[in-house]
């Protein structure tokens, strides 16, 4: 076998939520890729700006400083307005191709070099518990797929949604067609991974790269307050806790096969959270 010939390792990682999210990037994903080889990282930065969307200047860190090979995202794509503004200069900056306030569906997916083969790579958005009239994402993937079919075998597609169920029936849509789909935007990792036919990865959610100590990554007073019904305080995210969860997957790109997948977590080691810490203690936001 020749190295042309070896499997490529692709590492994912779901949405990276501010500071703590991308301070994990720096510290923790060399060493992730160099323990597993890997070919290709691809991450869901829709919310490494503070929470809340994505900034050129982060999606420049990403690429160009942390050698992430696209970026993918969600609901929160536009909550930056500055992207408007680089959105198109990028074709590894991927936006779902199905959602309601995207006109253009080549922003969903873009084809990735890789040796002497090209991935595809397809972003999508769930409809169910999601907020606006996203068109139907198993007519869209159909649509991208006819048109890349005869350049690659290798697809893999990051499905931003909020119900399992509308993941895991995507799943078995597209069974047969896929290398790899994965879930993001619940910020929390499933422990489902699988591969249908020996030939399609799958994980319901791959979980958020951020503080665990939180809620859903954001600070836990700010989010307690809106459950208990104290008013909707300023949503920020906290930096407790930092893990970074990622999958790991081996893929024949002569067959388009998975062969092989894994979730990894790791943790912040503790001396390194000092200069993220807050105060463990909070006060409820008042009424
Ligand atoms: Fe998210
Ligand atoms: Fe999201």
């Amino acid at each position: 076998m020749t190295n042309k010939d070896e499997p490529i390792k692709i590492i994912v990682i779901g949405d990276v939520v501010g500071r703590a999210g991308r301070k994990c990037l720096k510290e923790l994903l060399p060493k992730l890729r160099s323990q597993f080889a890997a070919d290709l990282v691809i991450v869901n930065g829709e919310n490494t700006a503070g929470g809340f969307g994505i900034t050129k200047k982060i999606f420049l860190q990403l690429t160009k400083e942390f050698g992430i090979s696209a970026i993918t995202t969600g609901n929160h794509w536009h909550d930056k307005k500055e992207i408007y503004s680089f959105k198109d200069q990028y074709e590894n900056l991927l936006i779902p191709a199905n959602m309601y306030n995207v006109d253009k569906e080549s922003k969903g997916y873009c084809l990735l070099p890789i040796r002497d083969k090209k991935i595809a790579l397809i972003n999508l958005t769930g409809r169910v518990f999601m907020k606006g009239e996203n068109r139907c994402p198993f007519e869209t993937f159909d649509k991208i797929y006819d048109l890349l079919k005869d350049q690659t075998k290798t697809f893999i597609v990051d499905f931003h949604g909020e119900a399992t169920s509308e993941k895991q029936a995507f799943a078995q849509y597209v069974r047969g067609r896929c290398s790899l789909l994965y879930g993001t935007h619940t910020h929390c990792p499933t422990a489902d991974e699988r591969i249908f036919d020996h030939s399609m990865g799958f994980v319901t959610d791959v979980g958020m790269t951020g503080s665990y100590d939180s809620v859903i990554g954001v600070k836990t007073s700010a989010s307690l307050g809106f459950f208990l019904g104290k008013g909707k305080a300023k949503f920020e995210p906290s930096n407790l806790e930092p893990w970074l969860c990622a999958l790991l997957c081996s893929i024949d790109l002569s067959s388009g096969k998975c062969l092989d997948l894994k979730r990894e977590r790791m943790k912040f080691a503790d001396h390194a959270t000092d200069d993220l810490a807050t105060p463990k203690t909070y006060a409820m936001p008042s009424s």
